[in-house]
C-alpha cells in the first residue's frame, strides 16, 4: 500500500471516522476490568472511550505515524501488520473501526483475531462494504484511464459483502451474531481534494507529482454532480458492521 498517514491532517480532517465510528463502542460493551484489543487503531481517538470504560487496551496500526500520535495520548500502542498477529488467547474483545477494509488479507486477519481471543471474546467491527465510495474509485479509475495510467489491481482497499464476510467469519471459527451493511452518506466539509489527498494517496500517487493537481481537478468536477448537495460533500459511504463471537 502507498498510503502514509498524517497524524496531524488526520485529526482535522478525518475526525468524523471516529465520530461516526462511536456507536460501535456500544455494540462491543466493553467491561471494566476486560483486555481489549483495538485492531487499526490509528491515532487512538476510539481506543481512548475504550481505555475511559475501564478496560485495559492494546492498540495496533500499520503506521507508526498515527502509533505514535495514539502513545501521545498515554495509550498502550504497537506498529502491527493485522495480518500478522501473533497474540494467543489473551483478549476478552476484538474492536475495530474503519481499519479491515485497509487489509487485503482479510482472512489471515480474522485468523490472528481468533488466535487472539479467548473463548467466548467478542469481534466488533466496521468497514466498508461492497459499494463503498463507489462513485469516488469509478471517477479515480476513469481520470487515471484517461491519463493513460493502468488501474487493474491498484486498489487498496477490499469492501466485502456481507455474504463474504460472514462466510470468512464463520470459516475463521467464529459465531456471528449480526452482520449487515448500510448506505452511510457523509457529510465531508471541506474540499474533495482533501479527502482525496488523505485517503486515496495509491491513486493520486498512480500519476506523475506534475499531473496530480489536475487528476485532483478532474476527479472533482466530475463527482461534484454527484456526491455535491447543499453545499457540502456526501462521499458515498457504505458500511458493513457486524458482531461476532469466539467459538468455544
Ligand atoms: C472508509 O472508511 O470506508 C474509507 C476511508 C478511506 C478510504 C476508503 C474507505
Amino acid at each position: 500500500m502507498n498510503q502514509i498517514w498524517d497524524p496531524v491532517r488526520y485529526a482535522s480532517e478525518a475526525a468524523f471516522v471516529a465520530t461516526l465510528g462511536a456507536p460501535l463502542l456500544d455494540a462491543l460493551a466493553p467491561q471494566p476490568g476486560e483486555r481489549i484489543l483495538d485492531l487499526g487503531c490509528g491515532d487512538g481517538t476510539l481506543t481512548a472511550r475504550l481505555q475511559a470504560s475501564g478496560c485495559t487496551v492494546v492498540g495496533v496500526d500499520s503506521s507508526a505515524e498515527q502509533v505514535a500520535a495514539a502513545r501521545a495520548r498515554g495509550l498502550e500502542a504497537h506498529v502491527v501488520d493485522a495480518q500478522a498477529l501473533r497474540y494467543e488467547s489473551e483478549f476478552d474483545g476484538v474492536f475495530s473501526n474503519a481499519a479491515l477494509h485497509w487489509m487485503p488479507r482479510q482472512d489471515l486477519v480474522l485468523a490472528g483475531v481468533h488466535r487472539a481471543l479467548r473463548p467466548g471474546g467478542r469481534f466488533v467491527g466496521e468497514l466498508g462494504a461492497r459499494g463503498n465510495i463507489a462513485h469516488i474509485v469509478e471517477a479515480l479509475e476513469a481520470e487515471l484511464a484517461a491519463l493513460g495510467i493502468a488501474t487493474l489491481g491498484l486498489s487498496p482497499w477490499t469492501f466485502p459483502g456481507t455474504d463474504e464476510f460472514s462466510a470468512l467469519l464463520q470459516h475463521s471459527g467464529f459465531e456471528v451474531i449480526s452482520i449487515a451493511a448500510f448506505e452511510r452518506p457523509t457529510p465531508f466539509t471541506r474540499d474533495l481534494a482533501d479527502w482525496l489527498t488523505l485517503m486515496a494517496q495509491t491513486h493520486l500517487n498512480a500519476a506523475p507529482a506534475s499531473a496530480r493537481p489536475a487528476l485532483l481537478d478532474a476527479v472533482t468536477r466530475r463527482l461534484r454532480p454527484v456526491l455535491y448537495r447543499d453545499g457540502q460533500w456526501l462521499l458515498d459511504y457504505v458500511r458493513l458492521r457486524f458482531s461476532a463471537v469466539k467459538r468455544a
